[in-house]
């Protein structure tokens, strides 16, 4: 039987064989602008497809990382349905045709990986005779295992515009018996019989936004078999779940699971993947874009973890059981496996914490509705973290709606307060969107906005130099006198990147580099590489602002005329606004001179009272520090002492015989309070005292203080608990505090209850001590 080593190897070797340049998998993130995850194993391969790129070879072939989520609530259901999977492809740019696509693809099959033939079906599009010729000339297909289908099956198109062209697909019977049992059923079926394994594109037109189709430049191959679906095929197993390529991690998962369900047993084997290989790509979780998915694709499995009987962290484990299974064929997995880990246990710690709440609260809205309120989907996402999909599934299987529409509206509105004002990715003059308003000043505040618009666009590419290209904007708002940026990034930037971060933007500042701003279409801005936001929509005209090369991005808002004129730029703060969202403050031109001044004007006036020079404040500081450590040492002993004194002065008007036991329970007032009061009550010899209970009233910080300390005698022969009487002292003085049977600690709000509190402490001894 062919392991996947096997499969993926021999299709490799094939290709290589027939002359075709093996080209390692591109990212997950794509080139192309128009999807947000690579879909197919052409994709990286369009420009040439497109004729804007020569390409350095006519035929290549690869293994490529896919992701699909369009079908996200089938995976599991299905035996087929995945969100990541690897495609095994072989291209021709230009060179060979139908011809060989197909005599390629038929001879791999039926002699390499040796599939007998007459399980073999074959479809092609309805109009495509020369294409039947083919397969009917050049391979020993059964004829009567041809068929024609219509344009929804057998013509394919990467996305709503690009390349494309009619297709024909080989099928596997998998036999009757997983038949609908219907007389009609035959390849293109939705039911499990005929289950398609390799698809062949004649890619011959491009499609434009009206939908029209024009011939490309030149004639290409695109072809694409899922190496899950095929090693189901060859390993003889009835679903890709049970392929070598998913089994070491259900088993693992088996080993941890409760409780039965296969559904969940597949989804989390999937998500596992997907998870791993799209952190792995640089993809964190957020609430835009491929962010967004994957922090669907990961709260989905934590909650299949939770039905298979999960209750522990798990996802982690699993997604570091994945890296170990494909990290020789993806080395990106084991390079990341450090940022996998952190971001996995970071998702995981926080949705698992909601999760609960968030199901008992959707149990609650569930029991008395027939449909769930788009504020209320919208509280699970806001409060709880559950993305919609997620309300709607876990609604589905209750039988319930959702008010999808309203939940958008509300999304809508938050991102836009998000987002603040300024959008400036609107046509010319930056505008206010809500938000914090911006009174639009006289010629100064123009040049000022201008500043802080134009530093954000250097921000970015100095963000995406030092800390990777997986930053990408999740939201921004510029005013005239500060920037606000908010970006994706697992974790807090260290002093060190942010100081990078600062002095590449001033380098460029100083650079004097020429702003240029010219108008394009979206499709050429995208492949010359400009930034653009996934959330907007943009026109087909777009504005192109250049910073010299070091920036390039889609926008519509004020800029200055060279980099120079921004004149300085200072980072304010840096901070998490949401996991994986990082959020950076900063000023520039006079907001960022005035900055500086201000905090050399308070080093000017340190130094001045302090009689030293600015070079000696550090030093100076740590003196100090030193000093005041040292007094608060002092101070503490020598409260203790005054407190011990007091109460040892006291010490006999105060102390009470219980059962011939001494005790002392008292309040004192204004006392000051030492930090460690037990170093105080240990000084007080037992045989003296077995049980002291103080609550001390601080009527000019209004705080009641309360300390309990307990013999060993009392809580062996009579059950007395510090701990326990000190939680009922503190609930009559309205506060709390808690600790050991020997010695608990806590405080208290009401003053007016502390003769009802040493009441209760004396009855409750004179009670025990019987
Ligand atoms: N691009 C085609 C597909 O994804 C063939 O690879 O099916």
């Amino acid at each position: 039987m062919l392991t996947s080593v096997d499969v993926r190897q021999k299709f490799i070797d094939y290709f290589v064989d027939k002359g075709h340049s093996a080209q390692k998998s591109a990212s997950l993130v794509p080139e192309d602008k128009t999807v947000l995850l690579t879909i197919a194993g052409m994709l990286p391969f369009k420009p040439y497809f497109l004729g804007k790129k020569v390409p350095p070879f006519n035929r290549a072939t690869s293994v490529q990382k896919c992701i699909r989520t369009n079908d996200l609530e089938n995976v599991g259901r299905t035996p087929r349905h995945q969100t990541f999977f690897e495609m095994l492809g072989n291209f021709s740019f230009g060179d060979y045709f139908k011809k060989d696509a197909i005599i390629y693809a038929w001879d791999l099959l039926t002699n390499h990986y040796k599939l007998p033939k007459d399980k073999l079906y074959v479809s092609v599009y309805k109009e495509d005779d020369e294409a039947i010729a083919l397969w009917s000339e050049f391979t020993d297909v059964d004829k009567t295992q041809i068929v024609r289908l219509d344009k929804d099956n057998n013509f394919w198109e990467s996305g709503p515009t690009g390349p494309c062209g009619p297709c024909s697909e080989i099928y596997y019977d998998y036999g009757v018996e997983y038949g609908c049992g219907n007389p009609d059923c035959a390849p293109g079926c939705d039911c499990n019989r005929f289950v398609e394994i390799w698809n062949l594109v004649f890619m011959e037109f491009n499609k434009n936004e009206k939908g029209e189709l024009s011939p490309l430049p030149k004639k290409n191959i695109d072809t694409g078999m899922g190496l899950e679906r095929i090693c189901s095929v060859l390993q003889n197993v009835k679903s890709n779940f049970e392929t070598d390529l998913f089994t070491p991690i259900t088993k693992e998962l088996l080993k941890l699971a409760k409780a039965e369900s296969k559904v969940s047993l597949y989804v989390v084997a999937d998500h596992a993947r997907a998870v791993t290989f799209m952190i792995a790509d640089g993809i964190y979780p957020s609430n835009e874009g491929r962010g967004y998915i994957l922090k669907k694709i990961i709260r989905r499995a934590i909650r299949h973890g939770k039905i298979l009987g999960i209750n522990e962290a798990f996802l982690c484990k699993i997604c570091l059981l994945v890296i170990d299974n494909y990290k020789i064929f993806y080395n990106e997995l084991w390079e990341n496996r450090a940022l996998i880990e952190e971001i996995v246990n970071t998702e995981e710690t926080n949705f698992s914490k909601t999760l609960d709440f968030g199901l008992s609260l959707l149990e609650e809205i569930i029991t008395d509705k027939k449909q769930i309120s788009g504020e209320d989907a919208f509280k699970l996402f806001d409060t709880f973290g559950f993305p919609l999909e997620l309300t709607m599934e876990i609604a589905e299987e209750k039988k319930v709606s959702v008010d999808t529409q309203r939940f958008e509206g509300l999304m809508e509105e938050q991102r836009t307060r998000a987002r603040g004002n300024a959008v400036f990715y609107k046509d010319g003059e930056s505008k206010p969107k809500g938000g914090e308003a911006i009174v639009a000043k006289n010629e100064q505040e123009r040049i000022e906005m201008a500043r802080h618009h134009s530093v954000t666009h250097l921000l970015q590419a100095a963000l995406r130099q030092v800390l990777g290209t997986h930053v990408t904007q999740a939201g921004s708002l510029v005013s005239t006198d500060r920037l606000r940026f908010d970006f994706t990034h697992p974790k807090a930037l260290t002093t060190q990147q942010l100081q990078e971060v600062e002095h590449i933007v001033n380098e460029k500042i100083m650079a004097n580099l020429e702003v240029a701003i010219c108008e394009k279409t979206y499709d050429e801005a995208i492949q010359e590489g400009a930034m653009a936001l996934f959330t907007e929509k943009y026109e087909n005209l777009v504005r192109v602002v250049k910073m010299g090369s070091f920036s390039t991005e889609l926008c519509g808002g004020t800029h200055v005329n060279r980099t120079g004129d921004i004149g300085l730029f200072k980072i304010v703060s840096e901070a998490a606004i949401s996991n994986g969202i990082r959020r950076i403050e900063a000023v520039a031109g006079s907001y960022a001179l005035a900055l500086i001044n201000h905090k050399l004007e308070i080093i000017d006036s340190i130094t001045l009272d302090y009689q030293i020079s600015s070079e000696n404040v550090l030093d100076k500081f740590t003196q100090l520090r030193k000093e005041n450590s040292d007094l608060k040492k002092e101070k503490t002993s020598l409260l203790s002492s005054i407190l011990l004194v007091q109460l040892k002065t006291d010490f006999d008007a105060h102390k009470i015989m219980i059962n011939n036991i001494p005790i002392i329970i008292k309040s004192m007032e204004n006392v000051i309070f030492p930090d460690n009061p037990k170093d105080v009550l240990d000084k007080l010899p037992e045989s003296t005292v077995e049980f002291v209970a103080l609550i001390i009233n601080n009527t000019t910080e209004n705080k009641i203080s309360i300390i309990i300390k307990a013999s060993n005698k009392l809580i062996t022969h009579y059950k007395i608990s510090a701990g326990e009487l000190l939680k009922e002292t503190a609930k009559i003085l309205e506060g709390n505090g808690g600790g050991r049977p020997d010695y608990a600690q806590g405080g208290g709000k009401n003053a007016s209850q502390i003769p009802q509190a040493l009441d209760f402490l004396k009855k409750t001894l004179e009670e025990r001590l019987k």
